[in-house]
């Protein structure tokens, strides 16, 4: 840095550097380092002016002293104001701005096998039904025996069974309703492989009339594919009454399935289960195709939805009801399977996956 003595012009031509500088001095760095460029004690360029000023003669270090100060107060002040006009600019700490777009909450949605689940709910719930679960852990006698299947019968085939390592002495339905005598619960041993064994336990519990849908998980030995989880969901129903019969029964599937499915035609088959008699499986018409024959209903026109029967005597033999006065029908649906159905899903693992891509296609209802 110079220090020779100062003269006007020098003052002139950095006072024109200096504002030349300012236009573009718009940050609080660019401003202090323009203050240092010009003012700091070791380099600044007016310091080293101010610093020549003592070679002056007296008169001359007057002159040109109050000239070199003059500027070293421009620039100071010039600076404090461009720093307090930035500062002013900048919006003070924790404002909001309000003209920011809001941000979306991210809301859930009812899971596809929920909404089935309620919609069936619903209509069952209109008809006068009362809604109830029962026990995923069960024993041996309400989930086959009672049921029609003793032991070694082959019907117990059609469901691979899971079986408890040691049985849970004392499953508690019932029981802290004040329901079940205590002495009649039995240890349980399985994971219920239908709803079914909910029929049981609330016909030994109720007398008729019954009117119940019983929704919850049940548990099979299966290998997860396309159409298969060792868990899945199933809908029991239980009518039982004086003059039940299986008009009733056809009415009530009919009511059911429009619910879900819109405009559909039901037809009965005959089928097989144990404790059914007799016993029927349940298609609609093809809501896709009309009937006409499409991929979903693989060309035939009709969907399988449920398996249904009007109650074996044996049933209503073992839960102490007189089968020669009342009758019944009942009914199991796959909670999954008309979901597929109805949403067109053709990999039943997507539902237990919890991938949101998948989930989020199913607005809430
Ligand atoms: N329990 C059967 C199943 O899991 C479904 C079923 C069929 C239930 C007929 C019933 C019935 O109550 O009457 O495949």
């Amino acid at each position: 840095m110079s220090e020779s003595p100062p003269d006007r012009t020098t003052v002139d031509s950095l006072r024109a550097d200096f504002r030349a500088r300012l236009a573009s001095a718009s940050t609080d760095g660019a401003i202090k380092a323009l203050g240092d460029q010009f003012l700091s004690r070791k380099s600044g360029t007016v310091t080293g002016l101010m610093k020549g000023l003592g070679a002056l003669p007296p008169e001359a270090r007057r002159e040109f002293g109050a000239l070199v100060n003059a500027l070293k107060n421009e620039i100071e002040t010039t600076l404090e104001e461009r720093r307090s006009a930035l500062a002013a600019s900048r919006p003070p700490a924790g404002a909001v701005d309000v003209t920011l777009p809001g941000r979306e909450p991210a809301v859930g949605r009812v899971h596809p096998l929920m909404q089935v689940r309620q919609q069936v709910e619903d209509v069952f719930a209109r008809m006068g039904y009362e809604i109830l679960e029962g026990p995923e852990v069960e024993d041996d006698f309400h989930n086959f025996e009672a049921l029609n299947m003793p032991p070694d019968h082959p019907a117990r085939d059609m469901q691979d069974t899971l079986y408890l390592d040691a049985p849970i002495v004392g499953s508690t339905w019932g029981i802290h309703r004040g329901l079940v005598p205590e002495a009649q619960v039995r240890a349980a041993t399985l994971l219920r492989t239908h709803t079914s064994a909910m029929q049981i336990r609330y016909m030994k519990t109720f007398r008729p009339p019954i009117r119940i849908i019983v929704p919850g998980r049940v548990y099979r030995r299966d290998n997860l594919d396309l159409t298969h989880t060792p868990m899945f969901q199933q809908f029991e129903g239980l009518v039982v009454g004086e003059h039940v019969t299986m008009a009733d029964l056809k009415g009530t599937f009919q009511a059911m399935l429009t619910a879900l499915f819109g405009d559909v035609t039901i037809r009965l088959r005959p089928s097989f289960f144990p404790y059914t008699e007799p016993s029927a499986e349940v298609d609609i018409s093809c809501h896709k195709c009309g009937g006409s024959g499409c991929g979903i209903c693989k060309q035939t026109g009709w969907l399988e939805i449920l398996g249904s029967g009007m109650v074996h005597p044996a049933v209503f033999e073992a839960v102490g009801y007189d089968p020669e006065t009342v009758t019944g029908f009942a009914f199991g649906m796959g909670i999954e399977r008309v979901a597929m159905l109805k949403y067109g899903v053709e990999d039943i693992r997507l539902f237990y996956e919890n991938d949101l891509r998948f989930l989020e296609q199913f607005p809430s209802l």
